[in-house]
Order: structure tokens, then C-alpha cells, then sequence
């Protein structure tokens, strides 16, 4: 089955042609993150604003690269929730524009479950019941899933989602947006135990909580003396998120018993985490699948990917679907 995905939550317009739910044909990502650099962080409106002018194009540009038509697309998936909301109504005005046109069933798409499902564009054999930690710019959850569309969040953060912390951490030390990729970068020269950061607990649960590391990172960021080296720091707050996210996800496995790890998000592209969580997975024979960097920030092919089991379970949406800014995962919004 051939799917047409279609991603405008945030700050990238993506379009992708996606086969059975595993093949990517095409994935086209137009991001904005030049335009919204200059503040800092992305701005709602002027997102909306700039996926409208990109929508028809990137679709376009997708069924090209596909060497496709709408003749030949036989579901389209779109993401409807969570998300800014302007932002995911100009995805799904086209969805359902396209949909209706075209005479093609329309699925709409959560994007955590999108996050998960990249995994499933990685060729990787993925074996049920597995644990997820998905970790992007607004979540830092840890899913059980026994099986497909089955989840169970395990763990959430109480406070900021990791990626917030990459991103407000690399603003107060005046290193851009967005912050992960470029702490990430930095780290790679700087020494993760030169300076020692906290990690939080949150009484015996597997919650996470990074506002006091972020407060802390951003303290010590303020009182640098000369002699402390960026790359040191950022090393240092690096390290500390990465101990964490690792420890509660192999928790949350040795407590379900599970032997399969799936990590997904935007920081799930981070390289000292995809080699903590491999490392830690061969020493106890749990296997670790992370996508590569492009597919675990935002991107159509996962939301593609994922339409395809939404769609295989039964779902499919009417015209009446609506977008969501807020939405656990697990909730079916198809509309009527
Ligand atoms: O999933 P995503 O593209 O968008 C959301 O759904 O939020 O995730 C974006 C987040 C940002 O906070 C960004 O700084 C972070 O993912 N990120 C990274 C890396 N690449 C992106 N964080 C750490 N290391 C990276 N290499
Ligand atoms: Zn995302």
C-alpha cells in the first residue's frame, strides 16, 4: 500500500511517499528554521503562515521524486495532533482537500506515534513488546507497547521535555537554535566529566525532570570564568541528560521484561545518546533501534509510515477531522 504522508506540526513542511508502512520513496522536508532563528525559537504565526506557501509545492515535489501520481497514492496520513495549531490545520486543509479530490481515504496521524514508526522505516526486524523513549522539543515519554497501537506511557516529564532543555541550555549560552544538534556538535570536544550537573530523580517513579538541570547549566553558563571551555559544558549537560534518558529506559525494559528498545524524537538524532543507549543494550542483550538523524526529527515518511498501521488497524478519517494542540497518544481522532 502506497501512502502519502503529510507533516506541518511545527516549524518543517514535509511531504512523503511511503510504501507498505517500511519503504520510503520520497521525503521531502522544506524546514523554516532560518526564519525562526533570529527569535530564538519558532514563532506560531509565521509558521502557518510560511507552510501555506509550502504545502502544495513540497506535496508536489514529493510525488515527483516518486515518480508518482495521485492515481497512484491509496491512503493519505497526515498529522493532526499535537502541534501548534495553525500549523497542523494547514496540513490537514490540504489532507483532506487532497483526499476529497482525489477519492483517497485520509488517516489522520498523531505525531508520537508518527516518532515511533520512523523505526519502522529503518529495514531494522522489531520485535513486540517493545519500550519507546520518545524525546523531541515537547515530549520526554517512555511508552510500553505490546503491540502495534497499543501504548502504555510508562514515564513523562514533570517540567521541560528534553529537547527544551537542549534548546533553552544553547540560548543562554548564545550558541542558536535550534540547540541540540549544536550542543551535540559541541560536545564532541568537550570533556562530559569536566563539570558535573545534576540528575534528577523523581521520587521512585520513572518521570523525568530537567528544569533544575537546565537552571543549573544556565547558572553556570552565566558565571563562566574564562578558563571554561563551551565544549566542556555543553559535554557536562549533554552527559547528564544522556545518564538519564538511558537509565530510566533500561529501567523501564528490566521491568516489563521487554528485550526490544526503540528510541524516537527529535533528540533521539543525538550521537552520544543513540551510542549510550547501543552500548548499554549489547551489554545486556536488549536491541537498541534508533532511526538515522533525518528520520528522528520531523519529517513526513514517519507520518506516512505510521497512516499505514493506523489505517491497517481500521481507522480511517472523515472530513470532519479535526487538529488537536494538546493529545495523549492513544486516542483515536478521526473524526466523525
Ligand atoms: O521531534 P522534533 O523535530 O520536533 C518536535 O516534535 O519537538 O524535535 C526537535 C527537538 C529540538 O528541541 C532539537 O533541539 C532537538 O530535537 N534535537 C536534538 C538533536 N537534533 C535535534 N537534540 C539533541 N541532539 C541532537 N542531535
Ligand atoms: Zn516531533
Amino acid at each position: 500500500m502506497r501512502v502519502l504522508g503529510i507533516e506541518t506540526s511545527c516549524d518543517e513542511t514535509s511531504a512523503a511517499v511511503v510504501d507498505n508502512g517500511s519503504q520510503i520513496v520520497s521525503n521531502v522536508i522544506a524546514s523554516q528554521i532560518d526564519i525562526h532563528a533570529k527569535y530564538g525559537g519558532v514563532v506560531p504565526e509565521v509558521a502557518s503562515r510560511r507552510h501555506l506557501e509550502l504545502i502544495l509545492p513540497v506535496v508536489q515535489e514529493a510525488l515527483d521524486r516518486a515518480d508518482c501520481v495521485l492515481s497512484g497514492i491509496d491512503c493519505i496520513g497526515v498529522i493532526n495532533r499535537p502541534g501548534l495549531i495553525g500549523a497542523l490545520i494547514v496540513g490537514a486543509a490540504a489532507a483532506k482537500t487532497i483526499a476529497y479530490g482525489a477519492n483517497i481515504p485520509l488517516v489522520a496521524v498523531h505525531h508520537l506515534e508518527a516518532h515511533i514508526y520512523a523505526n519502522f522505516l529503518t529495514g531494522a526486524d522489531i520485535e513486540f513488546p517493545l519500550i519507546c523513549l520518545i524525546v523531541s522539543g515537547g515530549h520526554s515519554d517512555i511508552v510500553h507497547m505490546a503491540d502495534h497501537g497499543s501504548y502504555r506511557i510508562m514515564a513523562r516529564t514533570r517540567d521541560d521535555a528534553a529537547g527544551e532543555a537542549f534548546d533553552k541550555c544553547a540560548r543562554a549560552m548564545g550558541l542558536g537554535y535550534p540547540g541540540g544538534p549544536i550542543i551535540d556538535k559541541l560536545a564532541r570536544d568537550g570533556d562530559p566529566g569536566a563539570i558535573h550537573f545534576p540528575r534528577a530523580k523523581v521520587g521512585d517513579t520513572l518521570d523525568f525532570s530537567f528544569s533544575g538541570l537546565k537552571t543549573a547549566v544556565i547558572r553556570y553558563a552565566q558565571s563562566m570564568d574564562a578558563k571554561m571551555r563551551v565544549e566542556d559544558i555543553a559535554a557536562g549537560f549533554q552527559q547528564a541528560v544522556v545518564d538519564v534518558l538511558v537509565d530510566h529506559t533500561f529501567r523501564a525494559a528490566e521491568q516489563t521484561n521487554v528485550k526490544q528498545i526503540l528510541i524516537a524524537g527529535g533528540v533521539a538524532a543525538n550521537s552520544a545518546l543513540q551510542s549510550a543507549m547501543k552500548s548499554r543494550g549489547e551489554r545486556l542483550g536488549i536491541a537498541v533501534t534508533a532511526p538515522p538523524p533525518v528520520l528522528c526529527t520531523d519529517n513526513a515518511a514517519m507520518a506516512a509510515g505510521a497512516a499505514y498501521y493506523v489505517y491497517e488497524r481500521g481507522e480511517s478519517a472523515g472530513l470532519d477531522m479535526d487538529c488537536f494542540a494538546s493529545e495523549p497518544l492513544g486516542i483515536s481522532r478521526q473524526g466523525a
